[in-house]
């Protein structure tokens, strides 16, 4: 894994604001896998800045969602359809035909996950999957003992899940505690992993996931198998990590690289 440590959650959504944006350069019709949740939300104001400011278009690119709530409408303004519409899709060119959230409100939602999986396949796969990650170790909504081997499908929220994402909704709303979610195979198929954490309520599960044993315990830790995975954190989320100098240490060694030799890309 890199690991690249910000001072703060805005530059850390900078960061990840030129990582895409690099992303879009080398492929404008790229397939993103996108999160929702309340860090990645800088990020997304970012890149719609700079869709505004002309430099940065979405015309060619198709996105997939994480997850969905289950019993949630699309225009639920707590479904997670809501929220990329609001916080991305209505503030830039996408085309919203593009955009692919799995349906949380399906008839028969044990049919969502197969059917989402076939559509990533026939988009030609995820080139760059942006991530959260829960203060449990979860991403998307793969919570602590996901196999590690699972794919699209329905998820029992945790409670510590439910509780984290209360603050969402009012009290005495209707709140979820099933959700369709990728697996986290289905993430560890994407050709770059992003992930995003800022806080210090991170910080543990920042540490489990770059340090720690690879374990369902931690799903976050599957990442330590993917072959590109970048972590984008602040201080705080960092405050745990024991092999920082050596973090920073490796993006030396790798800017070096890239001056002598170019871009790896
Ligand atoms: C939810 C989402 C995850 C997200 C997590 C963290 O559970 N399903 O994809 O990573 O929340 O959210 P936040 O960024 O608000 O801490």
């Amino acid at each position: 894994m890199e690991i690249i440590i910000h001072a703060d959650a805005t530059q850390v959504a900078t960061r990840a604001a030129d990582f895409i944006t690099a992303q879009l350069g080398h492929k404008p019709d790229s397939v993103l896998g996108l999160a929702t949740g309340s860090t990645p939300v800088a990020t997304y104001a970012d890149l719609v800045r700079r869709h505004q400011a002309g430099s940065l278009s979405f015309a060619q690119v198709t996105t997939f969602n994480l997850d969905e709530y289950v019993g949630l409408p699309p225009d639920h303004p707590q479904s997670y359809r809501s929220f990329m519409n609001k916080n991305l899709f209505d503030q830039v060119d996408i085309d919203l035909s593009r955009t692919h959230v799995p349906d949380g409100n399906a008839e028969n939602p044990v049919e969502v996950g197969p059917a989402y999986e076939a559509t990533i396949d026939a988009a030609g796969g995820i080139d760059l999957q942006v991530l959260g990650i829960g203060t449990n170790g979860h991403i998307a909504f793969n919570e602590p003992t996901s196999s590690l081997g699972s794919r699209t499908r329905i998820k029992t929220l945790t409670e510590q899940t439910f509780k984290d994402n209360s603050r969402s909704f009012e009290a005495g709303e209707f709140q979820p505690r099933l959700a369709i979610t990728m697996g986290i195979q289905t993430i560890l198929e994407a050709r770059r992993i992003l992930l995003l954490a800022t806080g210090a309520s991170k910080a543990q599960a920042v540490v489990d996931m770059v340090e720690g044993a690879i374990t369902a315990s931690c799903p976050a830790s599957a990442l330590q198998m993917h072959e590109k995975t970048t972590v984008i954190i602040d201080e705080a989320a960092a405050s745990k990590l024991t092999l920082r100098p050596y973090y920073t240490w490796v993006l030396d060694q790798q800017d070096q690289i890239r001056d002598t030799f170019g871009n790896p890309w």
